[in-house]
């Protein structure tokens, strides 16, 4: 099935001005916690301790194994749930409608979003994380919990084919990298298919961050069910 979206409602004069469109903008929400500095050093310990017993040693970074959600951590769960509330909103806003009128469901309950895969990520002097996307995600979040320098992420331009063919003039920020700058106790929100990045981390401390996978889970009578899943 092909989705279509009309650029505007077709009108009698619709046809008698010039317009200037801007299309395909891409939806990232940066969002603070309102009790991020409550759990910010609990879960920053929480995390180190685990990553002491338990971890993923990658050459760029590291990553605590298994689901934050398993943890029974109230801090992690309190994220957690806060995340989700935020995460339902963004959709909810973009889509100017609740959530399960989206699906055609009939009770708010019919449709909820759930996370997938949670971890948390340490970086130390120099680490990073090339360019990647959050595959089977719905919308993919992450947290900051510390870091004495600049938490910045680095978005890549998700339009197809762009990098083909150089014109020498851009009018549409082709190919450009977005960096966006955060810092402890701050939510971000992008679609999973965004392709991101972290730069180098250069400060004197440890950066860490949280990330969530998030799908939807659709009750079982709802009729329309996500692909690939
Ligand atoms: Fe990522």
């Amino acid at each position: 099935m092909i989705n279509v979206t009309r650029e505007s409602a077709p009108a009698a004069a619709d046809g008698s001005s010039a317009k200037l469109l801007s299309l395909f903008a891409t939806p990232v929400a940066k969002i603070p916690c309102p009790f991020g500095a409550e759990i910010n050093e609990e879960l920053a310990a929480a995390v180190l301790s685990r990553s002491a017993a338990d971890i993923k040693d990658l050459s760029f970074k590291s990553e605590t194994v298994g689901n934050l959600t398993d943890w029974g951590d109230p801090g992690v769960d309190r994220l957690t749930s806060w995340v989700l509330a935020m995460a339902r909103t963004f959709v909810e806003t973009l889509r100017g409608e609740p959530l399960h009128r989206a699906v055609g469901a009939t009770r708010p309950s019919d449709v909820r979003l759930a996370a997938h895969r949670s971890w948390a990520s340490i970086y130390r002097g120099g680490n990073h994380h090339a360019p990647h996307f959050h595959p089977n995600t719905a919308i993919a979040a992450v947290y900051y919990v510390a870091s004495a320098g600049a938490c910045d992420l680095e978005l890549a331009d998700p339009r197809a084919n762009v990098e083909f063919f150089d014109p020498g003039i851009s009018f549409a920020n082709e190919g450009r990298t977005v960096r966006i700058g955060s810092g402890p106790g701050t939510l971000l929100l992008m679609p999973g298919w965004m392709k991101h990045s972290v730069p180098p981390y250069e400060g004197a401390d440890v950066r860490i961050s949280i990330a969530w996978n998030l799908a939807y889970a659709f009750s079982a009578d709802v009729a329309l069910q996500p692909a690939g899943d």
